[in-house]
């Protein structure tokens, strides 16, 4: 078995913006927090990128292709979306009956605020043809103006699904719709937003690390950029990160995507090690808006069921129909 201290020095907090609970505060938290879930009749879902004590509590962890399908089918009444806005968005869009919650209401994505609906929509009317496919990381508005959604765990598979005699336009993200042009052979009109956490590694960080660790399977997100994706062995979804990191004869892996990450790779492939990739001028590989969300304000949230996500009907109808058919092309052989 490894020693995970042989690979990454000791005393490194790998959230340093985290404001770390006294034990007995956490514990007690948490506790109120499941009783709260209990009493509301709540789900708790969380992306792979909130902090370890959020994890911990979630009924549900993973990413935003799992958080969807979770949405899609859950019987509570409350849903507790631990996340970022659009995520939640997300949620009440499949679930427009019933209450969700964040605990920060200020929990953007850059890739969303890259693209606003009137420029998205000012860009369309240039091309009649064009068929508009929405990475997930975007506004209700955009949602509504888009013919399919995607996630990345499922963009290489929308992608092929999309009819052959239009011209694609893949928003917002240019990383993640360029890799996908090289895996399917599609060529896309691409929108030029880009996740600001992803695109801080580069081929040289990433290059030092594996010389440091040769053995080690580098495992990025398609959120990066493609002078750190050719570096790497796998390209994949966070969720597809734990299929890799399990199925992988390896003990060692170099995980370039956010910092929430390791503590789900941990948590799933026991006895192996996780080294955050590292970048060349910060040690930036936390998403600030995904960390917004604390313990203290989940519990909050939960107890005032506030805030709350609230959408126009209009525009609930119209983004429900490219997500439904997204999930309707994921659940296809
Ligand atoms: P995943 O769907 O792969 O979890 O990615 C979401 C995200 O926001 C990546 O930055
Ligand atoms: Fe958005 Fe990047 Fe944060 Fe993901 S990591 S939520 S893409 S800013």
């Amino acid at each position: 078995m490894i020693d995970v201290a042989d690979v990454q020095p000791a005393g490194i907090d790998r959230f340093p913006t985290r404001r770390q609970l006294p034990p007995e505060r956490l514990d007690s938290l948490s506790r109120e927090i499941l009783a709260l879930k209990k009493k509301l009749n709540a789900v708790i879902l969380a992306h792979n990128y909130q902090v370890p004590e959020i994890q911990d509590v979630a009924d549900y962890v993973g990413d935003s292709l799992g958080l969807s399908q979770h949405a899609a089918k859950t019987s509570a009444e409350v849903i507790v979306f631990c996340g970022v806005h659009f995520m939640a968005e997300t949620a009440k869009i499949l679930n427009p009956n019933k209450v969700v919650i964040l605990p920060d209401k200020d929990a953007g994505c850059s890739l969303e605020s890259s693209c606003p609906a009137e420029r998205l929509k000012a860009l369309q009317d240039t091309n009649p043809n064009f068929y508009t496919i929405a990475y997930i990381n975007c506004s209700a508005e955009v949602k509504a103006l888009s013919d399919v959604i995607c996630t990345s765990g499922n963009a290489v598979k929308i992608v092929n699904g999309a009819p052959k005699d239009k011209d694609l336009l893949f928003v917002p993200d240019e990383n993640l719709g360029s890799w996908v042009m090289e895996q399917t052979g599609r060529p896309m009109t691409l929108w030029r937003g880009f996740c600001y956490v992803h695109v801080e590694w580069t081929h040289t960080s990433l290059l030092r690390i594996r010389q440091q660790h040769p053995g080690a399977p580098l495992v990025a997100h398609p959120e990066c950029t493609k002078a750190v994706r050719m570096l790497a062995d796998e390209v994949c979804s966070t969720e597809k990160m734990v299929q890799f990191c399990k199925t992988n004869p390896s003990q060692v892996f170099i995980i370039a995507t956010e910092a929430g990450m390791l503590h789900r790779l941990e948590k799933e492939c026991p006895g192996k090690a996780f080294i955050p990739a590292p970048t060349d001028h910060c040690r930036c590989n936390e998403c600030k808006f995904m960390k917004m969300n604390t313990l203290e304000k989940l519990y909050n949230c939960m107890e005032d069921l506030q805030p709350r996500i609230e959408l126009s009907p209009d525009i609930i109808r119209r983004a429900r129909l490219p997500i439904d058919r997204m999930l309707e092309i994921s659940a296809r052989a």
